[in-house]
């Protein structure tokens, strides 16, 4: 798993992800937006992403398989989110892998000292995820909606340290 700078020529792969209105339902996408809206609205993400967002395609093999978000303005901190394009290759690990690359990449290249990420309840995969790789819940986060269901994420939090932490005997290995 690679990480690396999205190019306007990914938008046509990452909005074909939308086809799947089940993947939309899991990762929050409109089901009711057109091919070409979906396409036009990837293509401005990459070519002027809002302000605080880097997006990073996340690649196995030389195929884009998804991408991971680092955002947010502060100096020391950002939030992690991380995306895998097509459910056939979910439940293969890659999930845990493009966020363990976007901590590596956070906290490596960027020097955070602290990433946090959110999740909703039903959203048992990322939950999984975030605790797996060392996470600790910290409290109560912003409002969401998963698959129609309305909660309040759970927030998530990792330092620097911690994540310099995981190869210690006594932490499980990834
Ligand atoms: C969340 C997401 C990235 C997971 O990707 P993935 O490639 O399936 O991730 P992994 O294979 O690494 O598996 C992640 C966890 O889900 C668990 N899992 C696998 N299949 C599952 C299922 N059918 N139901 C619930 N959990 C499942 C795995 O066991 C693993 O948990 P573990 O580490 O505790 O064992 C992917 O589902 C996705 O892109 N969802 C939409 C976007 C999203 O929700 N992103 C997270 C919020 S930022």
């Amino acid at each position: 798993m690679s990480l690396r700078s999205l190019l306007p020529a990914d938008a046509p792969s990452i909005a074909g992800w939308a086809r799947d209105p089940e993947f939309c339902r899991e990762a929050g996408w409109s089901t009711s937006l057109g091919r070409q809206a979906h396409l036009e609205f990837q293509d401005r993400i990459i070519s002027s992403p809002p302000p605080g967002l880097l997006r990073l395609g996340a690649e196995v093999g030389g195929i884009l398989v998804g991408y991971v978000d680092l955002h947010g303005t502060a100096p020391d901190t950002r939030e992690l989110g991380f995306l895998i394009g097509e459910r056939d290759r979910w439940g293969q690990g890659l999930g845990r892998r493009a966020a363990a690359a976007g901590l590596d990449h956070g906290f490596g290249e960027l020097g955070l000292k602290v990433i946090w990420a959110e999740a909703l309840e039903g959203n048992r995969r990322s939950m999984g995820i975030l605790r797996g790789l060392g996470f600790t819940e910290t409290g109560p986060g912003t409002i969401g909606e998963f698959r129609g269901v309305t909660g309040v994420h759970r927030r998530f939090a990792l330092s620097a340290r911690e994540w310099g932490l995981r190869d210690a005997p006594w932490i499980p290995s990834l």
